[in-house]
């Protein structure tokens, strides 16, 4: 790939933890100074606690520190390509806003959206 976002979803998928779906997932989030923050999805035989890749990348973003961030991408291997679940765009909301989500998968077919349409009038901190 060109884009040094979607090679570090793409690498870090293959350290995906997933071993009852047995289907990987990497996401790779940029940060406002370009800094690239991965994660992988996280099963557990318990499977409710199961932490997606997205939200893994977010976290490990936010315990370092970075509270800015410009885009994410999300790997997997399937088609058609896998956009974050309902879970993570809602914490992708409160931590990033309304931001790009590159998706990809095995095959190097890309497609680019905007979380706030694939999150539309959402919950948050307005509202309570
Ligand atoms: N998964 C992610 O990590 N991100 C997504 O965007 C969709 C789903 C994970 C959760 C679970 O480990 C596996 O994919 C099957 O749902």
């Amino acid at each position: 790939m060109q884009d040094p976002l979607l090679d570090a979803a793409l690498r870090v998928r293959t350290l995906a933890y997933a071993p009852y779906s047995k289907f990987h997932v990497g996401a790779a989030l940029e940060d406002s100074d370009g800094r690239i923050h991965t994660g992988c999805n996280v099963e557990n035989a318990s499977y409710g606690l199961t932490n997606c890749a997205e939200r893994t990348a977010v976290f490990k973003a936010i315990s370092e520190g970075v509270r800015s961030f410009r885009r994410i991408a999300v790997a997997a291997d399937s088609a058609p390509l896998t956009p974050p679940c309902g879970a993570c765009r809602q914490v992708l909301w409160e931590i990033c806003g309304d931001m790009e989500v590159v998706l990809v998968n095995l095959q190097g077919e890309t497609e680019s959206m905007r979380l706030k349409d694939l999150l539309p009038r959402p919950f948050d901190a307005a509202h309570p």
